[in-house]
């Protein structure tokens, strides 16, 4: 009897505990606070879990520490606040998609998933991240009503992608040393400034629409290096020694690209269209493995320390710099492609015949069909076509993500 007095409850907890089921064959959903509850006494969750679509108000995942798998809500559009104040760590992917009133995302002690991929969540303004996630492979965030990223702080990165956040006003990344993967930030709010203060290394990174990037102690890149349609008046790289392609299109703004210490650019040097660039200095450029296509504005050209350019070499400007340095090189055989250089031309252009400035004086169909058949575009060496490709690629890229 006394035994027994005692015994039930223990089996009866006992029996609690087996009934929570912590996932393990198939999908975790959850539409509801009750489903939510039901999961309180696990610790971990096996497997993926997803938030149904018919999930409404808000849901609060109390108790769970991990979940093994990916962590999902999709279309759930009657969804206000999604909460985990005791989640540290998702094993797999992180997807939020079509949360149209999601206002608050809150996850105080998330430090680790495996990638985030956020899209469509129009209402959600800051992430309540108490802890910060410090690990994660791959980074996406896409049309969020975000103004700042606080809340990731991240130290290595794969790709990370932040396009179409309407009032992202800031991104400062000081934890992040090295980029592997692809850096991209596009058509996000104009004046969006983006500090890199620690990143040394990266692959492939592309700027569009921003106001500014500082990049202080950026070293090399593996990958190419592009701005396309940014605001800044003065871009620095003082500790820049080498990348990939090195692209400069259409920045409006732009009064001064100092990247003293460049060395090599294993591509194409790519700039045009920054009608306010008065001069174009690289003092310690010395390989260039694709072409240099200056065109523009700018009344000063120098490139003391060339040796070595690969492809063509293209400097179009309706300034009045001088070419016989330029002249000179291209007799010494320093550059292996066509040669061109004018000063003073009313229109400049790119070496493949586009207008090298932003006003309409040279993009008449007249002026540039009849330069794309004097030839300039023609000789387009080997070494330069993967430039040529890349700068189609991303081009697609952003109006993809438009
Ligand atoms: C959201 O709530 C409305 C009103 O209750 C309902 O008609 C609609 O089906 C709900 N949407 C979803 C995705 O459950
Ligand atoms: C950089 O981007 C190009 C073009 O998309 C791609 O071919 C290359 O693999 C990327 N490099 C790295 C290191 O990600
Ligand atoms: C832009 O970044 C540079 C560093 O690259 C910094 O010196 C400058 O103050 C910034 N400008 C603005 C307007 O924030
Ligand atoms: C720039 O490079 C030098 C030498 O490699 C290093 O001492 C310095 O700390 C770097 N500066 C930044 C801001 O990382
Ligand atoms: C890039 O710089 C880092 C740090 O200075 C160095 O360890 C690495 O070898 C460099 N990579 C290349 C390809 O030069
Ligand atoms: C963003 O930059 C692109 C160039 O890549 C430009 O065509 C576009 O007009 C810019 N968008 C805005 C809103 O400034
Ligand atoms: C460009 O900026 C760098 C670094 O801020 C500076 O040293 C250099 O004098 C500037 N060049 C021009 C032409 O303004
Ligand atoms: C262009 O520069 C050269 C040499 O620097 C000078 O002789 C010439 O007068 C200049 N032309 C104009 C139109 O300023």
């Amino acid at each position: 009897m006394v035994v027994i007095k005692y015994l039930l409850p223990a089996l009866a907890a006992a029996n609690l505990a087996l009934a929570a089921d912590c996932g393990g064959d198939g999908t975790i959903k959850i539409s509801s606070q009750g489903d939510a509850d039901g999961y309180s006494s696990c610790k971990k969750l096996k497997g993926d879990v997803e938030i149904d679509g018919k999930a409404r108000d808000t849901i609060t995942l109390n108790g769970v520490k991990e979940i093994e798998g990916s962590f999902k809500a999709e279309s759930a559009t009657n969804l206000t606040e999604l909460s985990a104040p005791s989640l540290e760590s998702i094993g797999d992917k992180f997807e939020l998609d079509g949360l149209t009133i999601l206002s608050k995302l809150s996850m105080g002690s998330l430090t680790s998933v495996g990638s985030i991929k956020w899209q469509a969540l129009p209402n959600l303004q800051t992430l309540d991240f108490g802890k910060s996630v410090s690990k994660a492979d791959k980074v996406e965030i896409t049309n969020t009503a975000l103004t700042n990223l606080d809340g990731i702080s991240l130290d290595n990165i794969g790709d990370l992608t932040i396009t179409e956040n309407r009032y992202l006003k800031s991104v400062n990344l000081d934890g992040l040393t090295k980029s592997t993967g692809l850096i991209n930030f596009a058509g996000n709010l104009n004046s969006l400034e983006v500090e890199l203060p620690k990143l040394i290394s990266g692959s492939n990174m592309t700027f569009r629409n921003v106001s500014n990037v500082s990049v202080p102690s950026l070293h090399n890149l593996t990958g190419q290096l592009g701005f396309w349609g940014d605001g800044f008046k003065i871009f620095s790289a003082p500790n820049l020694t080498e990348s990939s392609d090195l692209t400069f299109i259409g920045n409006k703004e732009a009064r001064n690209i100092s990247m003293p210490k460049l060395e090599y650019v294993n591509g194409g040097f790519h700039i045009s269209k920054n009608d306010k660039l008065k001069s174009v200095e690289f003092p310690e450029l010395k390989k260039v493995t694709g072409a240099v296509d200056f065109s523009g504005k700018f009344d000063e050209a120098s490139l003391p320390s060339l040796d070595t350019v690969k492809g063509g070499f293209n400097m179009q400007s309706t300034g009045n710099f001088s070419c016989e340095p330029f002249k000179k090189m291209n007799k010494n055989q320093v550059i292996h492609g066509k040669f061109k250089c004018v000063g003073e031309t009313k229109n400049p252009k790119t070496k493949s015949g586009e207008s090298g400035t932003s006003d309409s004086s040279g993009t008449s169909t007249g002026s540039s069909s009849s330069s794309t058949s004097s030839g300039a575009a023609v000789v387009d060496n080997v070494a330069n076509m993967p430039a040529m490709g890349m700068a189609a690629i991303f081009g697609y890229l952003l109006q993809y993500a438009m």
